[in-house]
């Protein structure tokens, strides 16, 4: 897994491995202008929102690299385009507005600079927020890690890995982490309907680093714990809001409620550049709506009335009083998290 990155630079292009084919195909999608990444990120062949970031930041270098290096006016307007309409890709996961105001940013400063110069500008900061994502990753796994007891059965939901991120993983970070120290650590895998990226994406992880693990549907969930089959909830985020409420994958809440009712620990593990301090609650997280047909359907598969009217959300929100924990890449953050957070901000 750790070889096969999700997103990299070469040659002009953004290299994207394909996710909507795994685990059953390996296909690297080479893509040379923004509009293919937007597409690659609404069709959720690049997902999970660290990975949506980078994907984005290579997105506004992409759509100047073939720009003409004499019409500055035209350079910059299309840049500017570019940033708005790689924005609205995907509405939830923080981790993309915050990637695409550091290329805006980086836009902003060197603006009076020559535009070949400009254009490497943009690239260095790409591949840095590339690099900066595994880093973070990588303290979440060490922080997380030293909280997982030996012997443990965790339930995580949807992709919360290499493949949602730089490398390395969130969720799925601390759990490697854990078991690089030598930890005994078995997870169960939520499907996670409707794409399931849970038996698609964190099976084809784990089982690539021999992490045992088993695959349950999500309506499985509340019996597994009632037996007392797990010990810990541990997810990933896509919005975290100032008072620690947080957005992640649809049914991660229902989780939450299951773990608080049977006594369980719930942690969420993320970057800080998943954290929104601009917003003070998680009702203010816009949730994204997708495709009915994701629902009626499975693997394209109809499994459902063509025309049965269809609610799919793609995210959840959270409340901050069923989270015990929150893993972040600057320490580990316990409730009440909103005065916490605001000082961990600040230095
Ligand atoms: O719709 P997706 O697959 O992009 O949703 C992804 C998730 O909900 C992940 O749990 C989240 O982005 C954390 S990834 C480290």
């Amino acid at each position: 897994m750790q070889d096969l990155p999700t997103i990299a630079w070469h040659d002009g292009k953004v290299r994207i491995l394909d996710q909507t084919l795994l685990p059953h195909e390996l296909v690297m999608l080479e893509i040379s202008d923004y509009l293919g990444v937007i597409q690659a990120i609404k069709s959720l062949a690049v997902r999970g929102a660290p990975a949506i970031g980078a994907a984005a930041a290579f997105a506004v270098v992409l759509s100047v690299w073939h720009e003409s290096d004499s019409d500055r006016a035209g350079f910059i307007e299309k840049a500017n385009k570019a940033i708005t309409e790689i924005k609205a890709a995907r509405p939830t996961a923080k981790n993309l507005f915050w990637a695409v105001e550091r290329m805006r940013e980086t836009l902003a400063k060197n603006l009076n600079r020559p535009l070949h110069e400009i254009r490497q500008e943009l690239l260095r900061t790409a591949q840095w927020l590339l690099q900066d994502d595994l880093q973070r990753c990588q303290a979440i796994g060490k922080f997380g890690a030293a909280l997982l007891p030996d012997r443990c059965n965790i339930l995580t939901h949807c992709n919360a890995g290499a493949l949602a991120t730089a490398g390395h993983g969130t969720a799925l970070g601390v759990i490697r982490s854990a078991v690089a120290q030598g930890k005994r650590i078995h997870v169960f895998i939520d499907e996670t309907r409707p794409l399931l990226q849970g038996s698609r994406l964190t099976t084809f992880e784990l089982q690539e680093e021999n992490i045992p693990a088993t695959l349950i549907c999500d309506n499985m969930a509340a019996a597994l714990m009632r037996r007392g089959m797990v010990q810990l909830v541990l997810v990933g985020a896509d919005r975290i809001a100032a008072n620690g409420d947080t957005a992640n994958k649809i049914g991660t809440y229902g989780l939450a409620v299951l773990a608080k009712h049977h006594n369980i620990p719930f942690y969420v593990a993320a970057p800080w550049t998943t954290i929104d301090m601009e917003l003070n609650s998680g009702q203010l997280i816009p949730i994204e709506e997708r495709d009915a047909d994701e629902v009626r359907r499975m693997q394209g598969r109809l499994i459902a009335p063509e025309d049965i009217p269809v609610w799919n959300p793609a995210f959840d929100v959270t409340p901050n009083n069923l989270i015990d924990l929150l893993i972040t890449d600057r320490g580990v953050v316990r409730p009440p998290f909103a005065g916490t957070l605001a000082q961990m901000m600040k230095s």
